[in-house]
């Protein structure tokens, strides 16, 4: 009792001697709203207004931002994003921050860290067609492990923005088309950047983009304006943004798109009104690359000042690059237009974030030599398991794969040997040297076979000298695999296409072989959906493999030959031509459902690959779905049951997904809605019973274009696959 006594006394002791000479904000034994609140009581106006300011460090890389090298680095500046991966390199800055500032703040370093660091995964588009959302959040925790690394504290990544337009080039940085997607995706990843807490060794902040409505850009064009109801914005855009930040995100990104005449990073509404008014959302909000100076271009303010006014007004605590704030504020605040309470509030949001991640008690990032910092084994079976699970088998005549007895392969196309392309777009760091190639896996799992391979053609141009070659591949051959698709160039941020088709040169090479009469394997890579209307007749099997990052070669090899059985199944609609878009599955019922009413005159209304396409080697039943109840009161729960069974002969691993429909709705409602999604392995011969449990209150409920929350009694369906049936909710 005594000893405890004592000790006690001692640490008062201490305690006591150091509040004497350490100010509150340095005190890690402090609340960290109490440090906030002591460290903008000592700021002065100048060193406010840098908190609210982000500049670049290293060599900026993103070629859509090109500007100089800045050489010079206020000490005080609220963040970076960090062009580089040098440890040493940004603890030099950090300690000038430390150091040499008057109050020794912290900088927060950001970067895009996407789809992995130094290990690259599968693009965001593909990762989403594993439904596995617990693998993404083990590929998002390796992904922030090598940023936190290579000294960087904040990502701006996921991308929740839900897209319906394949023509633009960021469908591949998101969950693709539906709002339920993107939800459970984001918070997947977000939980793998942010661990349990900020200040954990390896986490790193996460940051929502690009917050709101970015993917309806007109016409699949980046930067355009986006025409986006009340009643939509709810119901697709802000759904994932709800969810995101009902699960912690720390940051948001204000998007470059223009809603309804409102821009994003001017729009009160969305950042104010929705994000910090009812969501309660206690961090901040960064604006994307310029996109304050571009409320000009956007025809809301009449000059740099002005658009400064806007953004900070509307919610945006951060200007990212364009250093509006930097260069505006102080008149703004002389003259009284900005009051110094929102700027209080603003540094506020700001610290809050650095002082969560631990940055005042931890400026430095431990130096941990290069070698020992990425590419660890074991996070590379993950990037390989993940881009195995995002692969779909979309299409599989006469089980022409796997492959069982083939001596001769040809392998033939401008993607079976590359490298590059596979690492998809937004993998700065990722390297060519340590991604395994189409062709480097089918030599690792096709030992005795003999590979033929021929690139045939590049990925555009008119170039057919390679045809010949390719044929005499493919003649040699008992199969011929084609290795198609985009270059990681063709995705990303202002990488828009006017058709989803392959260029014309890789379909005639496709058409030439073809000719040769043995069965063709199409193996496409890509960072959206594409048209593959006169392709995929010649074809008798196609696997999309997107863009996989550093594993992709054996996980796709590996579903060739039937070592791993095909699960993926598509997070985006692939329409038949590009004048369906838009097509995806969430659309609402047509007036005219019926006969040929309301259809093209030219093609079919059907899109090649619905939203959850994908096949497998075996075979899945369903029996009939099984309702706990037919009628149930709105605050009761019904229990929906399947039994599946694995009619086939090899283990197989299906995933269920659960729509619901309400057909006569106040507001009406999509044809299809997901709610939930379960993925399980089943044996062959065996069964297994999938259960949702339906909330009504979550799952049948819809939102107005206030984001009033209903729910309506009446006839609802439940949908999996084929199956409809109707249940009633009673008052
Ligand atoms: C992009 C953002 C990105 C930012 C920082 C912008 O051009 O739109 O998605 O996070 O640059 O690199």
């Amino acid at each position: 009792m005594k000893k405890i006594l004592l000790l006690l006394s001692i640490t008062s002791i201490f305690s006591s001697s150091m509040n004497a000479q350490t100010p509150v904000y340095k005190d890690k034994n402090a609340p960290i709203e109490n440090r906030i609140k002591d460290l903008v009581g000592k700021m002065n106006l100048e060193e406010k207004i840098l908190q609210l300011n982000q500049y670049t460090a290293g060599m900026n890389t993103n070629v859509n931002n090109i500007g100089a090298e800045i050489k010079e680095i206020p000490s005080g500046i609220g963040s970076l994003i960090f062009f580089a991966s040098d440890p040493n390199f940004r603890n030099s800055i950090q300690k000038k921050a430390m150091e040499e500032s008057r109050l020794g703040i912290p900088i927060l370093f950001g970067f895009d860290v996407i789809h992995g660091f130094r290990t690259v995964y599968p693009i965001s588009l593909a990762q989403a067609c594993s439904w596995n959302p617990a693998l993404v959040t083990k590929a998002a925790a390796v992904a922030a492990k090598e940023a936190k690394l290579s000294g960087v504290d904040w990502t701006f990544s996921p991308m929740i923005d839900v897209a319906r337009d394949p023509r633009w080039g960021r469908v591949s940085e998101g969950y693709g088309e539906d709002p339920y997607t993107n939800a459970i995706f984001g918070v997947a990843t977000l939980k793998g950047y942010q661990g349990q807490k900020l200040s954990d060794q390896y986490s790193i902040a996460a940051c929502l983009k690009h917050y709101v409505g970015y993917g309806a850009s007109e016409g699949g064009r980046d930067y355009r304006y986006s025409d986006i109801s009340a009643q939509s914005l709810w119901e697709t855009y802000l759904i994932p943004y709800e969810a995101c930040v009902k699960a912690g995100a720390a940051t948001l990104m204000s998007a470059f798109n223009d809603i309804s005449g409102v821009p994003a990073s001017a729009n009160h509404y969305t950042l104010t009104e929705i994000l910090k008014d009812r969501w309660k959302h206690d961090g901040f909000v960064v604006s994307d690359w310029g996109s304050v100076e571009q409320l000009i271009h956007q025809g809301v303010a009449a000059n740099r000042k002005e658009a400064g006014y806007k953004a900070f007004m509307a919610g945006v605590e951060m200007d990212m690059t364009d250093n509006v704030y930097f260069q505006t504020f102080k008149e703004l605040i002389t003259e009284k237009k900005i009051p110094m309470a929102k700027i209080d509030e603003a540094v506020t949001r700001v610290l809050r974030v650095k002082f969560r991640l631990g940055l005042f008690d931890k400026p430095y990032t431990d130096v941990v030599e290069e070698s020992k910092r990425y590419l660890n084994p074991e996070d590379i079976n993950i990037a390989r398991q993940l881009a195995a699970e995002s692969m779909i088998l979309l299409k599989n005549n006469n089980n022409t794969l796997p492959l069982n007895s083939t001596k001769q392969i040809a392998l033939v196309g401008p993607m079976a040997k590359d490298k590059t392309n596979l690492l998809g777009s937004w993998s700065f760091n990722g390297k060519d040297q340590n991604v395994e190639s189409i062709f480097e896996g089918f030599e690792k799992e096709f030992k005795d076979v003999s590979l033929n391979y021929a690139k045939g053609c590049d990925f555009d141009g008119t170039d057919e000298s390679g045809f010949n070659e390719a044929i005499a591949s493919a003649q040699n051959s008992d199969i011929i695999i084609i290795c198609l698709g985009e270059k990681k160039s063709w995705s990303g941020e202002n990488a828009s296409r006017s058709t989803i088709a392959l260029p014309a040169i890789q379909e005639k090479l496709v058409q030439e072989l073809k000719k040769i009469g043995k069965p063709v394997v199409l193996v496409i890579s890509n960072g959206r959906p594409l048209e593959l209307v006169r392709i995929e007749p010649m074809a008798d099997a196609i696997v999309e493999m997107w863009q996989p990052g550093v594993a992709g070669g054996s996980a796709l090899s590996g579903i060739i030959s039937g070592r791993i059985n095909p699960s993926g199944k598509l997070s985006m609609t692939f329409p038949l031509t590009t004048g369906q878009i838009p097509t995806y599955y969430n659309m609402r019922q047509s007036a005219r459902p019926f006969g040929d009413q309301g259809n093209y005159q030219d093609i079919s209304t059907e899109p090649l690959y619905w939203f959850g396409h994908g096949l497998s080697y075996t075979t899945f039943e369903y029996g009939n779905l099984k309702l706990s109840a037919q009628k149930l009161k709105k605050t009761e729960k019904l229990t929906v049951d399947v039994e599946v069974s694995n009619s086939g002969n090899m283990k197989g691993v299906e995933t269920v997904f659960w729509y619901i429909n309400d057909p006569a709705c106040t507001i009406s409602r999509p044809m299809k809605e997901l709610k939930y999604f379960e993925k399980k392995e089943i044996e062959a011969g065996a069964k297994s019973v999938y259960t949702f449990e339906i909330d009504p209150i979550r799952d049948l409920s819809y939102v107005d274009s206030n984001g009033k929350r209903f729910l309506e009694s009446g006839d609802f369906y439940v949908m999996v696959g084929k199956q409809k049936v109707k249940f009633e909710i009673i008052d």
